[in-house]
């Protein structure tokens, strides 16, 4: 659509940026924390980069009254972070730890001095190891009560202060590295009848909390963080368009469906039943998706790229666990699912150095999807790039991130102006932070943070990069300067 004018961003837009726990904080075993499954999973030999972990990460658990300090002097209106369950339930249930409950009642305190509404995320992939080794994690449906039980804690604790929940983050992404692909814990390949059983267990922890903080907070605004890549036909041989629908409904309707509407897309469910991979369900979790659906408040949108499908002959390419986690450019291999569907690169379009398709429009595209399909507003919880930044004389020039995140914002403001309702936009990241399996040298951050893959490497120093001068006007401007 083309629009003479546009309306902007509305006034009350939260320009935000975001992390992960695991991702920033370090303190790994810090006051009564304990082993998640990621603090176990780097350990192994070959899992990550270098064997980088996130043992120190950037040390915001020491460090984070400097880190609010320059979201403060930034402007920033939303910081999006994760809670590590183990600093709350050190075993994932049982004895709460004080300690871990101080932490981020220091740190929603110290955004708010600021005048920085707290955007938490309840679970952002480090789940208690105790939990792998009670009843393996989130194969059993056991699972289900620790994590309300866990959330209820949060609620509980903070919901005086915070307005906006994050259910899950890319439930879509830890369940295939952790079941099909092996590059996450609990690092198992090609098991998709488990792959379907998790997330259906994963579900019911995300409407179940729903219900849970609804009861508790009825004001409260929720929705799940989707990793969300919509999908180009590969041209209009009608074989790629169908592989076009077989990806939307198995690689993103089959989540964002239920998060919307509590059910799964009635022809991804036939094609899974016919190949016995189905989830078991149990009788009333039709119900309590249902009534968890029709409390979400948004759709939580983690965009980096769009994806092209191609019909992919039965005998034809499957999914791989190789990934460009180095940042050598062109390494990336074509995946797919052998009778359905395969993701060529689409040549139109310029990639990072990590092969991500950088496609601003796609953001519009994931906006106005949502929109027409669910009717319900979006925030951007995730959009940034990943990239080698080098200090300068002190500075760091990264004209390529203004660029991009420019792109991507001119983008949303026009999905602003097609009626799509944003009520947020929130960068990844705001410091530098560990890119789980590209370590330190993935850089996507507002501000450099002096240290590289190995533990004892740099000071750990602050520096804002020229992206972060750029936002901070970006900001002030409410979009309209960019
Ligand atoms: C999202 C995650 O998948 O993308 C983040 O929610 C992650 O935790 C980000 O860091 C970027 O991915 P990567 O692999 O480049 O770190």
């Amino acid at each position: 659509m083309y629009f003479e004018k546009s309306k902007g961003f509305p006034k009350d837009f939260l320009w935000g940026s975001a992390s992960a726990a695991y991702q920033v904080e370090g303190g790994w075993d810090a006051d009564g924390k304990g082993v998640s499954n990621w603090d176990k999973f780097v350990r192994i030999p070959g899992k990550t980069f270098k064997a980088t972990t996130g043992d120190k990460a950037v040390d915001h658990y020491h460090r984070y009254k400097e880190d609010v300090k320059l979201m403060a002097e930034m402007g920033l209106k939303t910081y999006r972070f994760s809670i590590a369950w183990t600093r709350i339930y050190p075993n994932g249930n049982g004895e709460v730890n004080e300690a871990g409950l101080q932490f981020y009642d220091d740190l929603i305190n110290e955004l708010l001095k600021y005048g920085i509404e707290p955007m938490v995320t309840v679970y952002h992939w480090d789940m208690p190891q105790a939990l792998e080794e009670q009843y393996h994690g989130w194969e059993n449906r056991q699972i289900v009560d620790d994590y309300v039980n866990y959330a209820k804690t949060l609620f509980e604790r903070y919901g005086d202060r915070v307005h906006y929940w994050i259910t899950m983050n890319e439930q879509n992404i830890f369940t295939s590295f952790g079941w099909l692909k092996g590059m996450h814990p609990p690092g198992k390949e090609n098991d998709e009848k488990m792959f379907y059983q998790v997330n259906h267990h994963a579900n019911m922890a995300h409407a179940k909390t729903v219900l849970a903080l609804k009861e508790m907070y009825p004001d409260a605004k929720v929705g799940a963080s989707f990793a969300y890549s919509p999908c180009y036909g590969y041209d209009r041989k009608p074989e790629n368009a169908m592989a076009k629908a077989d990806y939307d409904d198995l690689q993103n309707y089959w989540w964002m469906d239920i998060y919307a509407y509590g059910r799964y897309p009635r022809s991804a469910w036939a094609y899974l039943e016919s190949r016995g991979v189905a989830p078991q369900m149990e009788e009333g979790d039709a119900k309590i998706l249902k009534k968890a659906a029709a409390l979400v408040d948004f759709m939580g949108v983690n965009y980096y790229q769009t994806c092209v499908a191609e019909y992919n002959d039965i005998n034809g390419v499957g999914m791989t666990n190789t990934m460009n986690t180095t940042g050598e450019k062109g390494t990336a291999q074509v995946q797919g699912v052998p009778g359905l569907y395969k993701n060529p690169a689409n040549d139109f379009l310029p990639t990072t150095d990590w092969d991500w398709t950088i496609d601003p429009m796609g953001i519009r595209m994931c906006c106005r999807d949502i929109t027409s399909r669910y009717d319900l507003p979006v925030v951007i919880s995730e959009n940034g790039l990943g990239a080698f930044d080098k200090v300068e004389d002190g500075k760091i020039h990264d004209p390529y991130r203004i660029a991009y995140l420019k792109a991507h914002i001119e983008e949303l403001k026009k999905a602003c102006d097609d009626g799509c309702r944003v009520l947020a936009y929130c960068t990844w990241s705001y410091t530098d932070l560990l890119s789980w399996l590209n370590g330190y040298q993935k850089r996507y951050g507002f501000v450099y943070v002096d240290r590289e893959e190995d533990e004892n490497s740099g000071t750990l120093n602050r520096i804002p990069k020229d992206s972060y001068y750029w936002y901070k006007k970006v900001i002030e401007t409410n979009g309209e300067e960019l």
